[in-house]
């Protein structure tokens, strides 16, 4: 895996979200930290395709994110901050199913995957449930679930654990971290990146630190406090 920022910035009108970054990420767990506003959605949007750079430009193993944005969209899987807003379908086994239907494979084929990632997850007693009486906990496994069964190579997590209690908070990051794929989480949790490979800092938009969890973090702690 490979994603590089070559002098990219975001723009929302005269609000300058994301200063120009030049950055090549390739660690399998990646966390990006930061205050409220800070610019991290942006970023994690912009590698996905659904933020595109005012300047400068963005790719996923090669792919433009402007140029080849149905190609970065499948390798790139995102689970939003509200993760009820992306689940579409009443019936959580057919979400699931929603995204491989949309690629035109097999209804059999479509059914074994969803089974299969249900019980990857451990929530084949959701099939039939409706997704608007799901629980936190659970609504964060079925969108994550959702995500995966299309087989993206990388997934984005836009603060996971936000809204959980802490059963549900070490069922998601027990799942994370079974995770073959790569991952690159936002999260004001930071003991759920304390174990990551690499942890980039933003501070008003702008990449301030960059480097192994303990250091990025006693950084954080030094702009939060003052
Ligand atoms: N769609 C938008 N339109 C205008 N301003 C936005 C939009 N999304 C984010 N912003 C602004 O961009 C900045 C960075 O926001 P965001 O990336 O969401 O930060 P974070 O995820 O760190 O809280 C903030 O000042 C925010 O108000
Ligand atoms: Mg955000």
């Amino acid at each position: 895996m490979e994603i590089r920022f070559a002098d990219c910035s975001v723009r929302y009108g005269d609000t300058v979200a994301l200063q120009p970054l030049d950055l090549t990420l390739t660690e399998r767990r990646i966390g990006v930290i930061g205050l409220n506003g800070s610019g991290k959605t942006t970023f994690v949007r912009a590698i996905n395709g659904l933020v595109k750079p005012s300047r400068g430009r963005v790719t996923v193993n090669g792919l433009d994110t402007v140029e080849d944005g149905p190609a970065v969209l499948s390798k790139v899987g995102f689970i939003f901050q509200n993760p009820q807003n992306q689940l579409i379908l009443p019936i959580v086994a057919d979400d699931i199913a929603l995204g491989l239907k949309s690629r035109g494979l097999a209804t059999s084929a479509v059914a074994a995957r969803v089974e299969a990632v249900l019980a990857r997850f451990d929530i084949a007693h959701l099939a039939r449930r409706r997704v608007h009486a799901l629980s936190g906990g659970e609504t964060q496994l079925v969108a994550m679930a959702s995500v995966l069964v299309t087989e993206p190579d990388i997934l984005i997590l836009d603060e996971p654990t936000n809204q959980l209690d802490l059963k549900n908070r070490k069922r998601v990051i027990d799942t994370l971290a079974g995770l073959p794929e790569a991952a690159i989480v936002v999260s004001h949790d930071l003991s759920l990146i304390e174990s990551f490979a690499r942890v980039l800092l933003f501070h008003e938009g702008r990449l301030i630190a960059d480097g192994a969890p303990v250091d990025v973090v006693k950084a954080y702690e030094a702009v939060a406090l003052c």
